[in-house]
């Protein structure tokens, strides 16, 4: 597919699980969802938690570091840490919440092809 760079193989890729790879320098997420694959950044936004070594529940990962969600289909902004209180709100000062960029993907011939970035996601409220 015309724009689309190979980025991993289907090979040994279980369903619910992520890995994290490299293009050009560029750390990219690749999450499998039932028979679907999705490519996001695999820093978090936040401050660059390593996402691939968070947890993936549905089509949400969840960060290591302060466990900010992301909808990994479209990189939405979930839950920007997992602070309450007066430190989410000095947290939301300091740095806005923000999605995580997320790209078209496809598979052909048990390769996971990345494309273009996605329009951007939501955060929350
Ligand atoms: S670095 Fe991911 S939540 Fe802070």
């Amino acid at each position: 597919m015309e724009g689309f760079i190979e980025v991993t193989t289907t090979e040994s890729f279980e369903p619910g699980t992520m890995r994290a790879v490299e293009l050009d320098g560029h750390k990219l997420l690749v999450s499998r969802v039932g028979d679907d694959y999705f490519v996001t950044d695999a820093r978090c936004p936040h401050i660059g938690g390593p996402l691939a070594e968070g947890e993936l529940n549905g089509t949400v990962v969840t960060c290591p570091s302060h466990h900010s969600q992301f909808d990994v289909t479209d990189g939405s902004c979930l839950r920007w840490t997992d602070w309450k209180g007066p430190v989410l709100t000095i947290a939301e000062l300091v740095q806005h919440p923000r999605p995580l960029r997320a790209y078209e993907s496809t598979v052909e011939d048990g390769k996971v092809l990345v494309g273009p970035q996605k329009p951007q996601g939501a955060v929350p409220e």
